[in-house]
């Protein structure tokens, strides 16, 4: 992309931001998260990935009082009060309201700017990994990691797969 068309997206983009801030505070700022399906428009190779994983699965651990107990879903869910149970994409990359977008998803920058995380932060995994949580043996931050890397490099799709079919 060259400058102009940058710094034109960049425009629109935090137009789009303003009005919405303007528009809804309460709901811009109660709760960011999209969801998982969201992602998954884009990012059909990380989610086949995730969906499978335990992190995916963890609700199925709780019994159903547990399954509303705010205390439990503080790190077995995504956004308890959204709906978002497991932990999901947003929980490592950062809630995705305002970068799930492709133009801004194209922007590293501008995508970091508004919420997006690499993941591959240690402090990511110890807001839920904590001394408390561990379970036989300590958490392991590089063995961790290992287990839930879904990087595909460049096999990602770079639209939304529905775009894509349909030019
Ligand atoms: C409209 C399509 C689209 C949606 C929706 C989308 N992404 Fe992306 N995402 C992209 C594109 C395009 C890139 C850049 C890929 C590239 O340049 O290689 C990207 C890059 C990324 C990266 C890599 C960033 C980096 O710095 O390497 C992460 C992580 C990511 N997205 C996570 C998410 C998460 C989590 C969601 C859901 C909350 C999401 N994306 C939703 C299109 C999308
Ligand atoms: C601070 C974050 C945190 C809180 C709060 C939390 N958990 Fe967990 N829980 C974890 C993590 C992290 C793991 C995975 C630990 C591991 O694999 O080492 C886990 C694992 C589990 C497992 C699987 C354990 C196993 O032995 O396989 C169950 C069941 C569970 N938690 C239930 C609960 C319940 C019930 C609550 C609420 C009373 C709760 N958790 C609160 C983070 C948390
Ligand atoms: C929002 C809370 C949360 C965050 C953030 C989180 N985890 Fe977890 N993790 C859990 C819970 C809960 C479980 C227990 C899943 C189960 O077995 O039900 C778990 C389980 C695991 C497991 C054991 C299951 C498996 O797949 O082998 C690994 C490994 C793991 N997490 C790695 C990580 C890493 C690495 C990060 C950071 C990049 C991370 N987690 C971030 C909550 C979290
Ligand atoms: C437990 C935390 C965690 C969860 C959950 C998670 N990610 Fe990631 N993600 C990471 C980490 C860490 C990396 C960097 C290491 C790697 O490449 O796997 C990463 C990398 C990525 C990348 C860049 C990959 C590349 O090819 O360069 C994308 C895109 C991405 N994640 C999307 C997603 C999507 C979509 C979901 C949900 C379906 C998701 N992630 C769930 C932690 C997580």
């Amino acid at each position: 992309m060259n400058r102009p068309v940058v710094l034109k997206t960049r425009a629109v983009f935090a137009l789009r931001l303003t009005l919405s801030l303007i528009a809804a505070p309460t709901a811009v700022w109660a709760d960011d998260h999209v969801g998982a399906g969201r992602c998954n428009d884009c990012h059909r190779a990380q989610y086949e990935q995730w969906r499978t994983s335990a992190h995916a699965r963890t609700m199925e651990r709780l019994d159903p009082a547990q399954r509303r107990d705010p205390r439990c879903l503080g790190c077995h869910a995504t956004s308890p009060t959204g709906g978002l149970l497991g932990v999901q994409c947003e929980s490592c990359h950062g809630a995705g309201r305002h970068y799930a977008h492709d133009p801004v998803m194209r922007d590293r920058e501008l995508a970091r700017a508004v919420g997006l995380s690499s993941g591959a932060e240690p402090a990511v995994c110890a807001r839920c990994h904590t001394a408390d949580s561990a379970r036989l043996i300590p958490f392991d931050y590089a063995r961790a990691l290992s287990k839930v890397q879904h990087g595909v490099g460049g096999t990602q799709p770079k639209a939304p797969v529905s775009a894509q079919v349909s030019p």
